[in-house]
């Protein structure tokens, strides 16, 4: 199980714990990696995963796991909403997502505070639309984190996960193996000077229950309509459900 999976295995610390102490060690270099190591990919599977909220025209979102807030910014400009709340639980993260914010004069649309996505600090059924990129798979206990994001989801609003998955089909699965556990790791490490986050990462994406397995668990926790939509050979995934 991905609970199990933690960044820095020899530590007695929670996988929540390690995930936001990794995080913290990589805000800096994290927004220049994510484009590096995925050869500005991520940026088309982002605004991919947002048109999915086109048709509702959200008004109020949460970002969860927002990080450097990158996935918010694709939303403020798809979607144009009144307001973006993004949480995390790492500081150093959304230490980076508030300077982009205040650079691109953003503070009266999009503000961003500490914030676990197993026990969130909003009332029942508060936004229209709920969006996470990258986040899931980190998440300590996954099934409570999709209940909680489901309880503070208006009837009637959708949530959109974008995540990575596993590319099943020769010689792609082949070819993403040899990079995500060769390639990723020695990049990742030399800018990121972090030795276990990059090892982290393929390995979180192996034990992940992506595809079928996923959907189940949105279905389990409420979701309606649950649905996956595989991007780029399967190396990536939006699923969204509707409450
Ligand atoms: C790979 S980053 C993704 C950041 C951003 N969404 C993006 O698309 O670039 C994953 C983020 O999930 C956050 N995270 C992990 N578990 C979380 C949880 N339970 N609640 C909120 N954020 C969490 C981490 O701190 C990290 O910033």
């Amino acid at each position: 199980m991905s609970e199990n999976i933690t960044p820095y295995q020899s530590q007695n610390a929670t996988k929540k714990e390690q995930v936001a102490t990794m995080f913290n060690n990589i805000s800096k270099t994290y927004d220049f990696l994510n484009h590096f190591l995925s050869l500005g990919i991520d940026i088309i599977w982002r605004k991919r995963a947002i048109k999915e909220l086109k048709s509702i025209k959200p008004r109020i979102i949460l970002d969860v796991a927002t990080g450097t807030g990158d996935f918010a910014f694709e939303a403020i400009n798809i979607l144009k909403p009144e307001k973006i709340i993004g949480v995390d639980i790492s500081e150093g993260m959304l230490e980076v997502a508030r300077k982009k914010i205040n650079d691109r004069k953003l503070q009266h649309i999009f503000s961003v505070q500490m914030g676990d996505s197993e026990g969130l600090q909003f009332t029942d059924d508060h936004f229209d639309a709920i969006t996470v990129a990258f986040g899931v798979r980190n998440y300590q206990n996954l099934e409570k984190g999709l209940a909680d994001m489901y309880r503070v989801l208006k009837p009637g609003g959708k949530i959109v996960i974008l995540e990575f998955s596993k590319p099943r089909a020769f010689p792609i699965k082949q070819a993403y193996n040899f990079y995500s556990n060769q390639v990723l790791p020695f990049f990742g490490k030399v800018f990121s000077k972090d030795n276990c986050a990059y090892t982290y990462l393929p390995e979180s994406v192996a034990a992940f229950p992506d595809g079928e397995d996923f959907i189940k668990l949105m279905d389990k926790v409420g979701f309606k309509k649950s649905n996956d939509i595989r991007l780029t050979f399967g190396i990536s995934a939006i699923y969204t459900g509707v409450k």
